[in-house]
């Protein structure tokens, strides 16, 4: 586990996504872990920035995920697939359905972003990266990185 960082504003927390970006490729899962409000759709859009990709990265509230294509103009080399799992909690198999979203997109060509996906969207990938945001009582929030197999904890020593 790696030592938590500050994020004092939302600011903070979009540019963190953003630095994170860089470190980031194809065949990548990112688990966004965190209460509600926590600030992980924020981050998500940070990291959507740094990956130069199309649309904008908002909650979705009606589909489970949405792929944001490259955008060659900013430089995107790479989808960002996003996904919020919240609601996926209820669901009989939830495995399953995360399994069966038809995206338009494969994992290994994406990098995915999963919000609640702890416990659900694990098994995609043989590595991943678990980042958990928390919230303090004077509204600033604090994320901590932890790089699960693959070459994720040497690729973090290199973090912008
Ligand atoms: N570092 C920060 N300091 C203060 N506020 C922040 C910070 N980062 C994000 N926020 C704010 O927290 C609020 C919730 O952010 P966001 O929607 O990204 O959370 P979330 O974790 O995706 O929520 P949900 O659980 O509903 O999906 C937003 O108003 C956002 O601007
Ligand atoms: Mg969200």
């Amino acid at each position: 586990m790696s030592d938590a960082v500050r994020l004092p504003t939302p600011a903070d927390t979009y540019d963190f996504g953003r630095r994170l970006a860089q470190v980031l490729r194809p065949g990548d899962l990112v688990l966004l872990t965190g209460p509600l409000g926590a600030g992980k759709t924020a981050l998500t859009q940070g990291i959507g920035a740094g990956l130069g990709v199309r649309g904008d990265i908002t909650s979705p509230t009606f589909v489970i995920a949405r792929v944001h294509r490259p955008d060659p103009a900013r430089g995107g080399r790479v989808a960002l697939v996003h996904a919020d799992a919240y609601r996926l909690g209820d669901a009989a198999d939830p495995r399953a359905e995360i399994d069966d979203l038809d995206l338009d997109a494969s994992v290994d060509d994406s990098v995915t972003v999963v919000e609640w996906g702890e416990g659900l969207a694990e098994h995609l990938t043989d590595a991943h990266l678990r980042i958990r945001i928390d919230r303090h009582d004077d509204d600033t929030r604090e994320v901590e990185l932890d790089p699960v197999g693959g070459d994720w904890a040497d690729r973090l020593t290199t973090l912008p």
